[in-house]
């Protein structure tokens, strides 16, 4: 990989991760934050890298490509893993079973014979599930410890479709913890909360949940020497902190701004980022996404956006006034369907003790800017 001179390299977290897995206390990490904050980009350039380095073996599985069939990407992964240095007889004996599609020798187990395993039977799922088992142990005999990596990992929160390879996996975990360790990553707090946060979740308590770090000043700074090195002008650092701010800390929008400005040759701060606000927006459709919410849940979503309580009194009266309607009329059923229809939407996600999120931050900073602060 040519090293992209753009890459903040967050070398101290991924050290610290690497360390507590290895202390060993904590066998998996799940790293939570939004979509656009860095989180793949830290695995494959900065953890990756590092654990490589402390001799791990590194499987990397991302789940966010493959929402359709994520348990074959999955396993998929582990498998070639497992095969790594030289198949182990009793594994090549089970690629023969009759049954099973997966050709014996150097194509076993390309994604495309992966896919075809047919879905739902309980039979195939239960010879998935022993398939894991085998290879799980084949990777805790080898020397080297292996980190299995698996990013948006709430592809796999449908109970019903990937109970079993949930509790597989974790068991397999559980079991192996000395020589396989995991890192999870997720961005969608609905599905997380089904993993993680409840305590009948699977990977409730067995997982370490960590906010993903955002990123500070530090990344400005850095961004700031790249863009001097690329053009040998100047930013002014306390315009570009501000910037990032007013990006609401999204990496990828900030160095989207960055780049626009290389292209462009300008140093011009506040040209670029109404630009590049503007184009986010348009991509994201913010406006038609606003319009396609009723009053309430728009009147609800504000409260939201601001900071507050959407059952408390000062709220129902706030919502009232924007629906110049009366307060009686704001009943906690009334937020209460509201809330349930914009997290059944994806519009929102609860964090627990009624308190709710904008899953797409960018969206809560055009709902901020464009509803709260017209
Ligand atoms: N450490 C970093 N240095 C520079 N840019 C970054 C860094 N992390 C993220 N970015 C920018 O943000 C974008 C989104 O990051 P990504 O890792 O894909 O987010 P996530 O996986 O959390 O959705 C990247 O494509 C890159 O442009
Ligand atoms: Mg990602």
């Amino acid at each position: 990989m040519t090293r992209d001179p753009w890459h903040y390299p967050r070398t101290d977290l991924a050290d610290q991760y690497l360390k507590t897995l290895e202390i060993g206390l904590i066998k998996s990490l799940a790293l939570f934050a939004q979509r656009r904050m860095g989180k793949t980009e830290f695995l494959r350039k900065d953890l990756i890298p590092a654990a490589e380095q402390a001799g791990y073996i590194t499987i990397y599985v991302s789940l966010w490509e493959s929402r359709e069939d994520p348990e074959a990407v999955l396993l998929d992964a582990i498998q070639k893993a497992a095969e790594g240095e030289g198949i182990i007889p009793d594994i090549r004996r089970r690629f023969g079973r009759p049954g099973s599609k997966i050709g014996v020798g150097a194509n076993a187990g390309t994604v495309g014979a992966q896919a075809s395993w047919e879905q739902g039977t309980s039979e195939t799922s239960s010879n998935r599930m022993l398939d894991l088992r085998q290879w799980m142990n084949t990777l805790a005999r080898k020397k080297k410890p292996t980190l299995l990596l698996v990013d948006e990992i709430q592809s796999l929160a449908d109970e019903k479709r990937y109970g079993a390879l949930v509790a597989a996996l974790r068991s397999a975990l559980d079991k192996h913890g000395d020589q396989i360790k995991a890192v999870f990553t997720g961005s969608s707090s609905e599905g997380l909360q089904r993993m993680f946060q409840k305590e009948k979740a699977p990977l409730f308590q067995f997982s370490h949940q960590i906010p993903f770090p955002q990123m500070g000043p530090e990344f400005v700074r850095h961004m700031l020497r790249a863009f001097t090195n690329a053009t040998q002008r100047q930013l002014n650092e306390a315009e570009t902190w501000q910037a990032f701010i007013d990006l609401a800390l999204v990496p990828e929008h900030f160095r989207l701004m960055m780049a626009n400005m290389v292209q462009l040759g300008s140093t011009d701060i506040t040209t670029a980022l109404r630009e590049v606000k503007a184009a986010i927006q348009e991509s994201a459709e913010y406006p038609s996404r606003w319009a396609e919410l009723t009053p309430i849940d728009q009147a609800v979503l504000s409260m939201i956006v601001g900071g507050q309580k959407p059952y408390a009194q000062e709220s129902r009266e706030l919502i009232a006034e924007r629906m110049e309607i009366a307060v009686k009329g704001v009943t906690s059923g009334v937020i209460q369907r509201s809330i349930t229809r914009m997290c059944a939407k994806g519009v929102i996600a609860t964090t627990g003790h009624r308190e709710y999120l904008v899953e797409d931050r960018a969206f809560a900073a055009w709902v901020e800017q464009a509803v709260l602060h017209n």
